[in-house]
């Protein structure tokens, strides 16, 4: 038999169909079901891009009144799951929180399912728990930061729109319209990118016919990772670690010298730039103008040249959005459980898109282990034993 090629890390590999985003880094463009991202970043709201993702089309005007209905009804963290959370060391990772969380929801929810044959549940029952879980994730961030901070909880506002009750719920204060805007666009620019690592995972879970929630506990410890949605958190560290834009240049001689990675550069797909940055550049700069913090652009900036300039990577979505979360003042910690709440939006249709045609996911393996032996002849150690 000839070795069999492998793709080591799936790099290249079409491993299945989706209708429901298109990643083409040919002409550096991301549509979702179409719809080119940086035209739905600059009009919509999210919530009317999470029924584009789960719907195929984007809503009417009563049909994003109706998804909006339901959001806001299921917003508030129950009690019982407030226990949960509470029960955790408050030096737990917040991305370990939110997993956690996602888990203990799974075990409320699906309650008396007894049978595994039932639990991948119909396309209306994920569809339900779908928007559920979009609704209830910004109170378990949002708790999360205020807790570590030793702050009480807010609860939230029904006469806000998502993302700006997501702010309030963090902050306590109604936040100023161009902060909502930067924070929705970057939502929107999280909310899917077709076959990435977690989002592969939720599908290699779904597609055992597991429930959803089994499904998004995983995508979120794939998330958790600095190669994948850790960059936006580690970014920051490194932020904090250049400090000004004029230590950039002996920072990154120390850095690539002793070959480390710089996080929120470069891109499994995209060789040649991520489309979504310049859309999250820009709202980072509506955000340094809004805050007047040009001494972070300047931090950005530089190393941005410097690195290109040596290296020719690309920035990622996690370089411009990073910095813009810290300046909208989420601590570095909450940065990747921000993003869950985005993907979770993508991965949920994900998850119903593998059902909805499925196949087990279940690869091969080339074995480069001993040959064959027997047993005969080998005496174990007696103290093993
Ligand atoms: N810093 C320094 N060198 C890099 C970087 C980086 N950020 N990214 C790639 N390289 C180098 C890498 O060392 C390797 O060099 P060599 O061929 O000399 O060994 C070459 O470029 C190819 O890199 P790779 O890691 O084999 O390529 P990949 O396609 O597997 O990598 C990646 C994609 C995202 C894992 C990688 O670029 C990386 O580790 N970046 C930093 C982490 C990061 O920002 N992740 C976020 C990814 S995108 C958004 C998201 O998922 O959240």
């Amino acid at each position: 038999m000839t070795d069999p090629d492998i793709k080591k890390g799936l790099a290249g590999v079409y491993a299945d169909t989706t209708s429901i985003s298109k990643v083409n880094p040919e002409t550096n463009s991301l549509l979702y079901r179409g719809y080119p991202v940086q035209e739905l970043a600059a009009t919509q709201s999210f919530e009317a891009v999470a029924y584009l993702l789960w719907h195929g089309e984007l809503p009417t005007a009563d049909q994003l009144a109706e998804l909006q209905a339901v959001e806001r009804a299921n917003r508030a963290l129950p009690a019982d799951i407030r226990s949960f959370i509470d029960a955790m060391p408050v030096s737990a990772h917040p991305m370990d929180e939110a997993r956690t969380v996602v888990s203990v929801l799974g075990a409320f929810e699906t309650a008396g399912i007894a049978n595994v044959l039932d639990a991948a549940g119909t396309p209306a029952e994920n569809l339900d728990r779908s928007i559920r879980l979009f609704a209830i994730l910004p109170a378990v961030v949002a708790y999360g930061q205020r807790r570590r901070r030793g702050e009480e909880i807010v609860e939230p506002r029904e006469d806000l729109g998502y993302a700006a009750n997501f702010l309030w719920m963090t902050f306590g204060e109604e936040p100023d319209e161009v902060v909502v805007d930067a924070f929705n666009r970057s939502m929107i620019l999280y909310a899917e990118h077709s076959f990435n690592a977690s989002t592969f995972t939720a599908r290699v879970i779904a597609s055992t016919l597991s429930d959803l929630y089994s499904s998004v506990v995983g995508a979120i410890g794939a998330l958790k990772g600095p190669l994948h949605g850790g960059a936006n958190e580690a970014v920051m560290h490194i932020f904090d670690e250049i400090g000004t834009a004029d230590a950039v240049v002996p920072w990154l001689d120390e850095a690539l010298a002793a070959k480390r990675k710089i996080m929120g550069f470069g891109h499994r797909v995209y060789k040649r730039g991520d489309s979504r940055v310049p859309t999250m550049k820009a709202a980072l700069d509506a955000l340094v103008a809004h805050y007047d913090r040009r001494d972070v652009a300047e931090l950005y900036e530089t190393l941005e040249s410097e690195f290109v300039s040596r290296k020719g990577i690309y920035p990622n979505l996690d370089y411009p959005s990073g910095p813009a979360y810290s300046l909208i003042g989420f601590d570095t910690l909450t940065f990747t459980p921000l993003f869950i709440a985005a993907r979770i939006t993508g991965w949920t249709a994900h998850i119903m898109e593998q059902q909805a045609s499925n196949a087990l996911i279940r690869p091969l393996s080339a074995y480069d282990g001993a040959a064959e032996r027997h047993i005969d002849g080998y005496v174990p150690d007696a103290a093993e034993v």
